[in-house]
């Protein structure tokens, strides 16, 4: 609540006033008032002829994209009809035929998602960074992948994970959370949009960044559409987007784009809620007396106060944590010298205010900020940060208990002077946030102890997916 409470002063007034009387707007971006709601008007808006299946990438499933319930539940939702919109869909599809396509969709999304032809260099596919053994990121544990048409380029930002990402509200500027204390009117900030820096909305858009990026995937929507008319699931494609759709290009890559959000939506894949932590709240498991340890370590206000941005107790509508509440905040990340983009000295990756953002450039305010990430799954990561610049847990716990008590451990040591967040121009400062863990000097008790540290690891532990009654 502190955070929030700081972030406030970015507010005027007149804003606040304004964002929470669209509070029914704010809603139909993040909730959903039926399992799969975003997959059912999808699969309407994007029937079964080759151009509405190109529509539908820039079609009206758009404020519901990524907005269901946390557990994918039903949730009864203010001016959102789902069913009815289903059930009477122009193109008068059944129930039954919506699903049937929301089904092939998903099915030519996850081959597309594993499909190296996809990229210039015909050997990188989504799942080349996003490994679904690793809660969708690398197997390796370098700090930023290496892509490309030569596959020789370096990226300059760690794999985020591709679960629970349907949790993410659309980006906005000044966030209002009907769970902040009931008073709707609390700005909390910016908040949400997909990447590390929230400059898109949906995955279908997101899906174009490493398609086309020449670090990445290096590819083109012609050699992308190339790519499908060859692959061997070049006849779903037709099945699901209508006969014509492979001779446009175009259409083809939206209906890629959209085949892929549509996997991505897959909640027994991607929004699971399996962990031991949610077996816990549930009440059919017990932590033990580390977990729980870590667990107080985690939400003490006075001590990490982790909480109060990675999100751990059910909200208010009975919905699971998502550990993140996908605020965009500066916490100082030490600048990552291993990155070939980093030689430049005058180089900067500020987050919310550029450089592969552009839409904020030039606003003070938003220059390093990061979107919050959730920890489900933490634990199957190997570099943390924005920069990737850490490879344990550990290290990163440490940094957040001694960031200020002991920045020389954390920042280059120039003549004797630390150079403290040496990965943010001085003028950015007032960004940083200042609440604990981040409110100690030299000479102050770091936040843990060696022994808390481990501790919360172990409470992290138990927000990996696909925890059994019997395992630990
Ligand atoms: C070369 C590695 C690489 C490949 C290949 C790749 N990604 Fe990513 N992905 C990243 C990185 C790095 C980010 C973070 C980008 C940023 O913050 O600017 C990311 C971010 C994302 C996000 C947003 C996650 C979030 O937390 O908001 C989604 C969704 C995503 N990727 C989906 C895909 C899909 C779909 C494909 C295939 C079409 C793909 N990615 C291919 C590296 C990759
Ligand atoms: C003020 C909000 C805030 C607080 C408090 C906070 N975090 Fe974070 N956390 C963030 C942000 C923002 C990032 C991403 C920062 C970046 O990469 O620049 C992050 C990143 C992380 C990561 C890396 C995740 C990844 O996928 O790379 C871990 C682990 C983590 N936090 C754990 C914790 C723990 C444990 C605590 C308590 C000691 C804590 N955080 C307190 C906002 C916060």
């Amino acid at each position: 609540m502190l955070r929030r409470l700081a972030r406030r002063s970015t507010r005027t007034e007149g804003e606040a006033r304004v964002r929470s009387r669209s509070g029914a707007r704010r809603h139909a971006g993040r909730f959903v008032a039926a399992a799969g709601l975003s997959l059912l008007l999808t699969a309407c808006d994007g029937s079964t002829s080759a151009s509405a299946g190109a529509d539908a990438a820039t079609g009206a499933s758009g404020s519901a994209s990524r907005a269901h319930d946390a557990n994918g539940n039903a949730r009864a939702v203010q001016g959102v009809k789902p069913i009815k919109i289903a059930a009477s869909a122009q193109g008068g599809q059944t129930r039954a035929e919506v699903y049937a396509q929301v089904r092939r969709m998903t099915a030519l999304g996850k081959q597309m998602f594993f499909d190296p032809s996809l990229s210039g260099s015909g050997k990188m596919a989504c799942a080349s960074c996003h490994s679904p053994d690793h809660a969708f990121t690398p197997t390796n544990s370098l700090d930023v992948q290496i892509g490309g048409a030569d596959m020789r380029r370096q990226g300059m930002r760690a794999v985020p994970t591709l679960k629970y990402l349907q949790a993410v509200p659309a980006f906005a500027e000044h966030y209002h959370d009907s769970d902040d204390d009931g008073d709707e009117s609390v700005d909390a900030g910016p908040t949400g949009g997909l990447t590390w820096d929230g400059r898109v909305d949906r995955s279908s858009d997101q899906a174009r960044i490493p398609l086309l990026s020449t670090f990445e995937m290096a590819s083109s929507p012609s050699k992308v559409a190339e790519a499908v008319r060859a692959a061997p699931y070049a006849g779903a494609f037709r099945e699901a987007f209508g006969a014509r759709v492979l001779a446009d290009d175009d259409a083809t890559f939206s209906a890629v784009l959209k085949s892929l959000e549509t996997f991505e939506q897959s909640p027994e894949v991607f929004y699971p809620y399996t962990s031991k932590y949610d077996a816990y709240l549930a009440g059919k498991a017990t932590l033990s007396a580390a977990e729980l340890r870590g667990l107080q370590l985690f939400n003490d206000e006075k001590k990490g106060n982790c909480a109060s941005c990675h999100i751990s107790q059910r909200a208010k509508n009975g919905s699971p944590p998502q550990f993140s509440d996908f605020g965009l905040i500066a916490v100082g990340v030490p600048r990552n010298r291993a990155l070939a983009v980093n030689r430049d000295r005058k180089f900067f990756d500020l987050g919310a205010c550029g450089p592969e953002r552009t839409d904020l450039d030039h606003r003070a305010q938003f220059c390093g900020l990061f979107r919050t990430p959730t920890l489900r799954n933490v634990a199957l990561k190997k570099s943390f940060f924005h920069n990737g610049i850490y490879h344990s847990l550990e290290d990163v716990l440490r940094f957040y208990a001694r960031r200020d008590t002991n920045p020389e451990e954390f920042y280059p040591v120039v003549k004797g002077r630390v150079q403290k967040f040496d990965d943010l121009p001085q003028r950015y400062w007032v960004n940083l946030n200042t609440d604990p863990p981040f409110d100690r000097k030299p000479g102050d008790e770091p936040v843990f102890s060696n022994a808390e540290i481990k501790d919360v690891i172990a409470f992290l532990e138990t927000l990996t997916d696909g925890w059994q009654p019997g395992g630990h």
